[in-house]
């Protein structure tokens, strides 16, 4: 990247430094033996044209929209277009998420995105044992097709880009939005939106997990078949380093991990017999914007370029689009405090900046409460004008990958993408990502870093404003927070009585007799579950049927 005589000059220039510095510390130490970023990278004093010279322009970077896409997935991203703005939202009722998601949409975010309550991502309707006590609590209950059309009441789903964060049963809830659009006269290839639909990160760090891995990556691998017939602006995976990264992972095992899943679906893809070209240029991801703010940066263009030489080099990929690694964003929850909330205003607005000088497309910021319970509409409005002061005010937007050509980002990106390649390489070398997990690698490497993590901060060797410094009594109980209603359970159980005291119920047997039958044989189960919906069977009904005939995963616990 640069001429010998300019290396030599700067290493000139350095002795000089080097000297300046000596002089410095014997007025006193530094703040720190050794400084690393937030995920354990260490870190130069200051980065000069040395540390950069073997990152090449046009490999290693390349122009925004150009491959590796380093720079960015678009020619003029936010000169082009902001980034979605996309609120996780949903709790209590279908009537209760929908009220919330028209409030969202008119202070001025530009994409839904769905929180269901635990019951509905692990396949359980409101009136099942297993859902006591948690109807409607961390998100909305959806039971039916006729909770969905009260859920999007109203909004256009035409225009409107929906997520949607299910994973098992995600078949179950695609079909169920389909068949709400149908309803609006929209046909499926006008609907545009996402659905999480990525299992593996459910059995390395979330949980909502109800299949064991084989017929997972079938119903996984259908969805794809599906969409890239009928659906051709779904993206119809969301592979998260979010939860991962949530769970205590480090950035480079975030980036690794995550894309080392990606893998793993392209290959049961392929194996299933569709092509990288096709299902490829609908793959997305998600990560989580922490709070080392060169970091985060450096691991959104690390991601990137790893990503889009793996579909190149590993897959032979030659269809742009299917190269891109396009991701939401979420502002990282494990980072927000109980203590002195209001501090969770300035975390997010740094995360929030972190995702966009990384390139982000889509971007959730957490609301400042929700280290105590789900946010108020006062606390997701200042959430969302967070973005909306970055977008609009701070002039981050207006230069396309403005960090590019700094010493600190271009030689952190070069550290994460190696660092992710090693993992990558590892994973490999066992057999895959779905071997890694069963022989508990990556599990074991993020309960490490959590460890780590938890142990600098009770050391004190890492501040958390508020909580181990700069602490003072508070009394909590002042705080306006959100209370979801316990009785929320019991009206959704009476609305389903009635749901199906009214449906024709030969015709419900008549389908879930499908979806097991087709769920024995090797058929797309799509079609067979967009006609159990569409008969308002529930989601519960059908995924009792699919755990008939598939079983359930056994988590084996690592130690
Ligand atoms: N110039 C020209 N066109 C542009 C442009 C520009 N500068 N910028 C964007 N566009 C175009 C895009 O190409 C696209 O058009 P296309 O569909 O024809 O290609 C259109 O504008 C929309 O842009 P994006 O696709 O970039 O934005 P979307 O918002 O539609 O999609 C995504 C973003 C990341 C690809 C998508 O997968 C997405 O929205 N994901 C969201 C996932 C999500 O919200 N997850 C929440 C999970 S919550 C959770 O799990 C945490 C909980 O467990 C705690």
């Amino acid at each position: 990247m640069f001429e010998p005589k300019q290396l030599q000059e700067v290493a000139e220039g350095r002795k000089a430094y080097e000297a300046a510095v000596a002089k410095a510390l014997t007025k006193g130490p530094e703040r720190k033996e050794n400084f690393t970023t937030g995920g354990g990278i260490p870190l130069k004093r200051t980065y000069t044209p040395e540390d950069v010279d073997s990152v090449d322009y046009t490999k290693d970077l390349g122009f925004p929209g150009v491959y590796p896409f380093t720079r960015g997935v678009q020619p003029t991203m936010y000169r082009g277009r902001f980034w979605t703005m996309r609120q996780y939202a949903g709790f209590a009722t279908a009537e209760d998420s929908n009220k919330r998601y028209r409030y969202l949409l008119s202070q001025g975010t530009t994409g839904l995105s769905v929180a269901f309550d635990l019951p509905t991502q692990i396949g359980y309707d409101s009136d099942d044992p297993m859902a006591v006590g948690e109807c409607g609590k961390v998100g909305v209950a959806v039971d039916s097709l006729a909770d969905a059309e009260i859920l999007f009441g109203g909004i256009p789903l035409d225009k409107v880009s929906t997520s949607m964060t299910i994973n098992a049963p995600a078949s179950v809830l695609l079909s169920m939005y389909i068949a709400v659009a149908e309803k609006q006269g929209v046909p499926m290839k006008a609907l545009s939106g996402t659905i999480q639909n990525d299992i593996l990160k459910e059995y390395i760090a979330r949980g909502t997990y109800i299949f064991p891995p084989k017929p997972s990556m079938r119903l996984i691998t259908n969805i794809f078949k599906f969409c890239s017939e009928n659906i051709p602006k779904w993206n119809t995976i969301s592979i998260s380093g979010y939860h991962i990264r949530e769970a205590g992972s480090t950035a480079i095992q975030e980036v690794a991990f995550t894309l080392a899943d990606g893998i793993a679906y392209v290959e049961a893809a392929m194996k299933s017999g569709q092509d990288p070209n096709v299902f490829g240029k609908r793959l997305s991801f998600f990560f989580n914007a922490h709070n080392d703010f060169l970091e985060e940066v450096a691991k959104f263009r690390a991601a990137r370029k790893v990503w889009a030489r793996i579909m190149k080099e590993r897959f032979g990929v030659t269809e742009k689009s299917a190269q891109m690694l396009r991701f939401h964003t979420q502002t990282a929850g494990c980072t927000l405090t109980a203590q002195q909330a209001e501090n969770n205003i300035v975390r997010v607005a740094v995360q929030t900046m972190a995702a966009v000088c990384g390139g982000t497309q889509s971007l959730h910021t957490n609301s400042l409460d929700e280290a105590l319970a789900l946010p108020t509409d006062k606390s997701v409005r200042i959430a969302l004008r967070t973005q909306q002061i970055v977008a609009y005010e701070s002039g981050v937007t207006n230069v396309v990958d403005p960090l590019a050509g700094s010493y600190a980002i271009e030689a952190l990106t070069k550290q994460i993408e190696e660092g992710a390649w090693e993992y990558i390489k590892k994973i490999d070398e066992l057999g895959g990502m779905m071997t890694a997990i069963e022989k508990g690698y990556p599990q074991k490497h993020i309960q490490d870093a959590a460890y780590d993590y938890q142990k600098s901060i009770e050391s004190g060797d890492r501040t958390i404003v508020g909580v181990n410094k700069f602490h003072i009594d508070e009394d909590m109980s002042e705080r306006k927070l959100l209370k979801v209603d316990a009785s929320v359970g019991v009206n959704q159980i009476k609305k389903l009585r009635e749901m199906k005291e009214k449906r024709d119920n030969v015709r419900v047997k008549t389908t879930l007799d499908a979806v097991r039958e087709g769920a024995k044989g090797e058929a797309n189960l799509m079609p067979l579950i967009l006609d159990a919906v569409h008969a308002y069977a529930t989601e519960g009904e059908i995924c009792g049927v699919l755990r008939e005939v598939f079983g359930e995963y056994k988590e084996n616990v690592v130690l």
